[in-house]
């Protein structure tokens, strides 16, 4: 099983769908370290409820990002992790991280990029009127949520949608896709070429998923 280390800053919602995933024992993954840059993060709750290992390393106690960043590829190296999944894990990642951890760093990301990159996605998505909107999970690149994308799943907007209830739809699109991605990852079944995402025994590229 390919063993996976999640990086959380909160709720663990998608992380919560990955455990889930992984307590199957036909899934090709397992989490094998949840890190929390916040120690209150609701999801490291989750992970101990799970019997997984957890550890906190706090942005704070850093003087640089260079050195924040070496922390966690450290603990990441020290549980054997082989692909990292970023779950709602609101740091940006340095160069150096992101080079050191490449095509092995994925991200999960509340639109269709390369659409509303950055913050407060749905807000974004309902004032610009889109009418549909959704998930990508895609490896990381050195800029903002950039890269190839792995699988995307779109959700339609409704007239008079709140940005709670446009968010709700999107999470629970992102906690099928998230799952989805890991297993091809996990099932050796991707590859990037020209930086884009090729799925064996899929037609098409980065198929979209409801
Ligand atoms: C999710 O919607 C995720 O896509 C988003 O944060 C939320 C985390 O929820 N990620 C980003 O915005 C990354 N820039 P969760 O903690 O319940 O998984």
């Amino acid at each position: 099983r390919l063993k996976l280390g999640v990086l959380i800053s909160g709720r663990g919602s998608n992380l919560q769908a990955l455990i889930d995933a992984c307590a199957d024992p036909a899934y090709p993954a397992e989490i094998v370290l949840v890190l929390s840059n916040k120690a209150g993060a609701q999801g490291l709750l989750r992970a101990k409820e799970a019997g997984i290992a957890t550890a906190i390393v706090s942005h704070r106690d850093f003087a640089t990002r260079e050195s924040f960043d070496a922390s966690v590829t450290a603990k990441l190296r020290d549980a054997n992790v082989e692909l990292v999944c970023l779950a709602g894990f609101m740091r940006v990642l340095t160069p150096s991280f992101v080079d050191a951890w490449r095509d092995r760093l994925i991200n999960i990301h509340p639109s269709l990029l390369p659409a509303f990159p950055g913050v407060d996605t749905h807000a974004r998505a309902l004032q610009a009127g889109v009418r549909m909107h959704g998930c990508t999970v895609h490896y990381v690149r050195n800029d903002v949520d950039s890269g190839p994308i792995i699988v995307q799943a779109a959700v339609p907007v409704a007239s008079g949608d709140s940005e709670d209830a446009l968010a709700e739809r999107v999470l629970a699109a992102e906690h099928r896709t998230y799952p989805l991605a890991v297993r091809w990852i996990a099932e050796r079944r991707t590859r990037i070429i020209d930086e884009r995402v090729v799925i064996d025994g899929v037609d098409g590229v980065a198929p979209s998923i409801l």
